[in-house]
């Protein structure tokens, strides 16, 4: 069997956010009742564990991915930070610089402050200077640390959930709230290119895109997967501009019967068609292949995977996925894409938002009474993949 070997300098890591692993402050998802019955209050306790957490980080990689919650340093409209969650936090990231690991920062990763939120959250244009005053404050306090950024995680993702499928705080079904939601990120997303690349203009400014590949069974299915890709791909690379890369966080396929075939709200019609799913969605991993391609040859950026993982308490499946996952992208590269990292979602297992803690992701598992983390056997693949920089080809990718 063959190898690839992959660039030098390629980024190998894990991603998480502030809100699925710290416990939760003051921010528009605590309370929330999951599907599976548990609140979002107690996730990963990873403010306990910053040590702990870096030394696992560390042990696979060189890169991580990760956000602050905007809540706990600023506790009120244009407040100063909080000086002791900025201590805490630059302590952590310092340790994490010691261990030579790459920190991309993610501005806004799904929650806001109540105080936020009150005020009509991205609903309204005249609050988008409290969340450049945001950005402003992380420059001056962590700018010093980060080494690439990313404004906005799924802001497509973000405004669909939240404003027209009413999933997600603050649960609405309003189309017209929902593009000008999606305005206004694009914009925040603008006014912080700006400010980063005033203060750093060596350092590379991107979004965290999700991508899903919309197709059709019938007729019908197929008009509404192009009306999908339309609405939720297109449109959104339109909008978000000025870019310095392109994150991509992909997860599956979506096929509409025209209704969507998706383990969440459809369990059991995948596995009826002898389709390969997880407790999530569909598994396509050449979806991955096909989306940097896409992305490489519409818009000629530099490309990271900033998300991909899967959804299982079996973690062999994980395992064998994760590696056909890393083998489309080596894929991409031989075929000339320009893809610089991989992200893998997630270094643990958290609160999965609406879905709630029993809906897994991890390298590493967490003992929900103790906080305890132990490694699974697919943080020991990973981290070799990413110490080795190489995958092993099947037959089917060499
Ligand atoms: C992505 C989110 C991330 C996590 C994964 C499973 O859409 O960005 O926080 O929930 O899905």
């Amino acid at each position: 069997m063959s190898s690839f070997y992959f660039p030098d300098g390629f980024l190998w890591g894990t991603a998480t956010t502030a809100a699925q692993i710290e416990t939760a402050s003051d921010h528009d998802w605590k309370g929330v009742r999951s599907k599976d019955g548990y609140i979002l209050g107690e996730t990963a306790a990873h403010e306990r564990f910053f040590r702990e957490d870096a030394e696992l980080i560390a042990g696979c990689g060189n890169t991580y991915r990760f956000s602050l919650d905007w809540a706990k340093l600023q506790p009120a409209p244009n407040a100063p930070f909080n000086p002791v969650w900025v201590t805490r936090y630059r302590d952590f990231m310092l340790d994490l610089k010691k261990r030579n690991i790459h920190l991309m920062l993610t501005l806004h990763h799904t929650t806001n402050p109540r105080w936020f939120a009150d005020l009509g959250g991205w609903t309204k244009r005249a609050n988008l200077v409290y969340f450049d005053d945001f950005v402003d404050q992380v420059i001056s306090n962590f700018g010093d640390l980060i080494d690439s950024w990313i404004t906005f995680n799924e802001p497509n993702n973000y405004a669909a959930m939240s404003f027209l499928f009413g999933q997600w705080p603050p649960y609405r079904h309003n189309p017209g709230a929902y593009n000008r939601v999606r305005r206004h990120l694009a914009m925040s997303h603008e006014h912080a290119y700006v400010r980063l690349k005033k203060a750093y203009p060596a350092k590379p400014v991107g979004i965290a895109l999700s991508t899903v590949v919309f197709s059709g069974t019938t007729i019908l299915g197929k008009w509404a997967a192009s009306l999908a890709d339309q609405q939720f791909t297109r449109e959104t690379m339109k909008l978000f501009v000025p870019l310095d890369f392109i994150g991509v966080n992909y997860y599956a396929r979506l096929q509409f019967t025209p209704w969507p075939l998706c383990e969440m709200t459809a369990p059991g019609r995948l596995a009826k068609r002898g389709l390969p799913h997880d407790k999530m969605w569909e598994y396509y991993p050449q979806g991955l292949f096909d989306f940097l391609k896409r992305f490489h040859d519409k818009y000629h950026l530099p490309l990271y995977v900033t998300e991909n993982g899967i959804c299982t308490d079996d973690d062999s499946v994980r395992i064998d996925r994760t590696k056909d996952y890393i083998r489309e992208c080596a894929r991409a590269l031989k075929a000339g894409v320009d893809l610089r990292g991989y992200i893998h979602w997630t270094l643990m297992d958290n609160f999965e938002w609406k879905l709630g803690p029993t809906y897994r992701f991890g390298l590493v598992s967490v003992n929900r009474e103790t906080m305890e983390r132990t490694p699974k056997p697919s943080y020991g693949l990973f981290s070799e993949i990413a110490r080795s920089n190489e995958i092993e080809l099947s037959e089917l990718h060499g």
